[in-house]
């Protein structure tokens, strides 16, 4: 860290600027948790962000695999990455994350890819003052892809992207295979953080002004198990509600699989924990769910759908679903328009089905023809708006707290913000409300966002 701290302070001083660094990131909460902490360790080596990625001396990529799409996005920068370079020699070009933790990748990257500078992964990203240091002393390629995880590595510092709200690591990994998933594969195995270190975490940034913190995981309700004082997700929403100054807690993801009484009356006497639950369904039929290895069925789904909002009225529920998975037929997905119906979710990702080299699902028979996939897709949007936009109707005309997030893009004087039941919100106000959590009047529904007033 110091090396490359002093080279930094040295170029500073020869040219009257500092280095800039751009860091892009792309998947899932969790990797953009990675970032804040890689942007950290950048910032305390002497690095500046730019957002604008071709000033800048260094610009990191931590990826994401979950779908191909996402890969073929990065193949993509790459290619314009290497031209970039080409005007720039002294340009250093990092990948991290999910997506080279793909033996496939890697051999992809070794072949065509060669610009990269320095390539690591998702269990050493700890790692990069190292990498970085030996890239500069070797001026050659620097790769450091680990298999699996050794401990957690505490203590890293990281910059969040807003001074309210922040996400805190509980668990790592995932032991689920879900056959159509890469995840397993990419994070390694199951590991949770001790009680103590994340409530250290979350009182710490209380303290420094958080109000809203999200805990995640890839099952948060399989929290704790393997601990050598083994506790439940219910027990830690408990303990983190006591945390002075924080206001509201959210948490992803719940696996239907691990959903216990515990955890619904936990989330119901906490008054801190918001009223929202992401119930990922992934389908709503119970021989497709088998295939995939979710290990409920749509009647144990549908089950827990009704005891969350018996025990919580006002609970707001979201999911994630995939069209075309291996095998789907008509009346599978008709089952899944079934779930859509009687769920009713104020929000939902849906995905279309995408292959991954190395699961399950990717060598199994009856891959759907992704004409009928997308067919699918557009026909269950149809039936999943219009109830997004029932379910969101009710907040007109009632008043709500918001916890205003930032200034919109389209418009300096509308603020965005969201409920407790994270439905996002646009008002007019001033900026200087930015963290507040502020009473508002609902005035209009526009589906995937509300429009309200300032009382
Ligand atoms: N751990 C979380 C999900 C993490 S991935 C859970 O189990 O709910 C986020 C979402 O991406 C998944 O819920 C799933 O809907 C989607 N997804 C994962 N793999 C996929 C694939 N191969 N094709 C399409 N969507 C996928
Ligand atoms: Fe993937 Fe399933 Fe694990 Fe979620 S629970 S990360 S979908 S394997
Ligand atoms: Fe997240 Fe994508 Fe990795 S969804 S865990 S960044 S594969």
């Amino acid at each position: 860290m110091d090396a490359v701290r002093k080279w930094n302070q040295e170029f500073q001083e020869k040219y009257g600027r500092p280095r800039k660094m751009y860091c892009f990131t792309m998947g899932c909460q969790m990797n953009a948790h990675d970032s804040e902490k890689l942007i950290g360790v950048l910032t305390e080596m002497g690095y500046v962000p730019t957002d604008k990625e071709n000033e800048a001396d260094f610009v990191i990529y931590n990826t994401c695999c979950i779908r191909e799409n996402a890969e073929q996005k990065v193949y993509g920068k790459l290619g314009w990455l290497n031209t970039l370079k080409k005007k720039n020699p002294e340009l250093i070009i990092a990948l991290c994350g999910c997506m080279t933790q793909q033996d496939v990748v890697i051999e992809r990257l070794q072949k065509t890819y060669s610009f990269v500078d320095m390539i690591f992964g998702t269990f050493n990203l700890y790692k990069l003052p190292q990498l970085l240091c030996q890239r500069i002393e070797s001026g050659k390629q620097v790769m450091d892809i680990w298999k699996e995880g050794s401990d957690i590595a505490e203590d890293m510092p990281s910059i969040r992207g807003q001074n309210f709200k922040a996400s805190v690591n509980i668990m790592y990994g995932c032991n689920n295979f879900c056959t159509y998933c890469i995840v397993p594969y990419v994070r390694g195995r199951e590991r949770s953080r001790k009680p103590e270190d994340i409530i250290e975490e979350i009182e710490k940034l209380a303290k420094d002004g958080v109000k809203e913190v999200m805990l995640l995981g890839q099952n948060v309700n399989s929290y704790g198990k393997t601990l050598d004082k083994p506790i439940s997700f219910a027990e830690l929403l408990r303990m983190v509600n006591e945390v002075e100054g924080i206001e509201r807690i959210r948490f992803m993801t719940s696996h239907p699989k691990d959903m216990s009484d515990e955890l619904i009356l936990a989330m119901k006497e906490c008054d801190k924990v918001c009223k929202n639950l992401h119930l990922p369904m992934q389908s709503g039929s119970s021989e497709v769910l088998r295939r995939m290895n979710r290990r409920y069925t749509k009647e144990k789904y549908l089950d827990l759908v009704r005891k969350v909002k018996d025990a919580m009225p006002d609970i707001t529920l979201s999911t994630d679903i995939i069209v075309g998975f291996p095998g789907e037929t008509e009346e599978d997905f008709q089952e899944t328009l079934d779930v859509i119906r009687e769920a009713r979710y104020s929000t939902a990702f849906t995905f279309l089905y995408s292959k991954r080299t190395g699961t399950p699902a990717a060598v199994m028979e009856d891959q759907i023809p992704e004409d009928v996939a997308k067919d699918r897709f557009d026909r269950m949007l149809d039936i999943l708006n219009p109830i997004i936009h029932e379910v969101n109707e009710v907040y007109v005309g009632k008043e709500t707290k918001v916890l205003v997030e930032e200034i919109s893009r389209h418009d300096e004087s509308i603020l965005t913000g969201r409920t407790e039941q994270n439905m996002l919100v646009h008002f007019q106000g001033d900026a200087d409300l930015i963290g507040h959590i502020v009473p508002v009047k609902i005035k209009e529904n526009k589906t995937f966002y509300l429009i309200g007033e300032r009382i």
